[in-house]
């Protein structure tokens, strides 16, 4: 299925998801895949390869870690679907073997697996890609929308449950609404340890091993009142507090972009998160 949001009439473009299900981010260094991301998904939805390298190497951009980086991007991914959760990979998957990939892991958890393909030309790319920090440079993008042009138009025939193609234009009119509806398999919620009863704290380690039988109580004697913290000097800061603290991109994120607080089980069939 492709949903190609050129054609459709109304101003805004909405996109419906299901959780769980696997999203892949498809296009050229510098397109905005990561803005598009951060401005749709919450942070915990997106799994960047990126951030992968950067958490296996200290550096995102050092490649020689792909390995190890894409290792860390599909243990998340797997980690995640096994409780129900959407997955966004923020990654260029520009390789038909990449793409394959996440749809065999899609598949393994009988989960959708939507690409979104960013259809940015190659000068608008190469003009954001000067504009920011982290530059890759003309060579890296010229050779990545030659990928992604191939990838373009062969994609349908890859197996993805829905194309959704995002032209340049229409990136700010798109709207994402997350629905959720359980897979065939039931989510893997760990069981909650029996509570010890009489045990008032840990036992030190056994150095022998008893036999099973009865269970002893010992008296436990109470635990001395904790002493009152000093109180600290009432220091007056040079600084002003802010007026608010605590507040995160996160929380003003839409609530139709999955901002729904996540449960294992979510709302039931058809109900939307948003
Ligand atoms: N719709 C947009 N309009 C204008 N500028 C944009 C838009 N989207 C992203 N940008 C800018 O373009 C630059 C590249 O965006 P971004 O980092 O999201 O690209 P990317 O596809 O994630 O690149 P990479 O594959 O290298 O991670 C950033 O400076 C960003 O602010
Ligand atoms: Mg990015």
């Amino acid at each position: 299925m492709t949903q190609n949001l050129e054609n459709q009439s109304s101003p805004q473009k909405t996109v419906r998801l299901l959780r769980p299900s696997v999203i892949v981010l498809c296009g050229p260094a510098a397109c905005g895949k990561s803005t598009f991301a951060a401005r749709h998904f919450r942070p915990t939805q997106i799994i960047s390869s990126d951030q992968a390298r950067a958490l296996v190497c200290d550096d995102e951009r050092d490649q020689r870690f792909q390995t190890q980086a894409f290792a860390l991007v599909h243990f998340l991914i797997e980690q995640r679907l096994e409780l129900n959760r959407l997955c966004v990979v923020d990654s260029t998957a520009l390789t038909p073997a990449a793409r394959k990939n996440l749809l065999d892991l899609a598949r393994t958890f009988q989960v959708p697996c939507v690409v979104f393909l960013f259809a940015v030309p190659l000068e608008k790319c190469l003009e954001r890609d000067a504009g920011r920090e982290r530059t890759v440079g003309r060579a890296v993008i010229e050779r990545q929308h030659q990928l992604f042009e191939q990838a373009a138009a062969t994609i349908r025939q890859e197996g993805f449950d829905q194309v959704v193609e995002i032209p340049d234009a229409e990136m700010e009119q798109v709207k994402i609404e997350i629905v959720f509806r359980p897979p065939a398999r039931k989510p893997v919620v760990p069981a909650r340890p029996e509570p010890r009863p009489n045990v008032a704290r840990p036992s030190p380690p056994a150095v022998a091993r008893r036999a099973p039988g009865p269970a002893v109580v010992r008296p436990v004697p109470a635990a001395p009142a904790p002493a009152p913290a000093p109180r600290p000097p009432q220091v007056q800061s040079p600084v002003p507090a802010p007026a608010s603290q605590g507040a995160t991109p996160a929380a003003s994120a839409p609530e139709v972009s999955g901002a729904a607080p996540p449960s294992p089980a979510g709302p039931g069939p058809g109900s939307s998160e948003s």
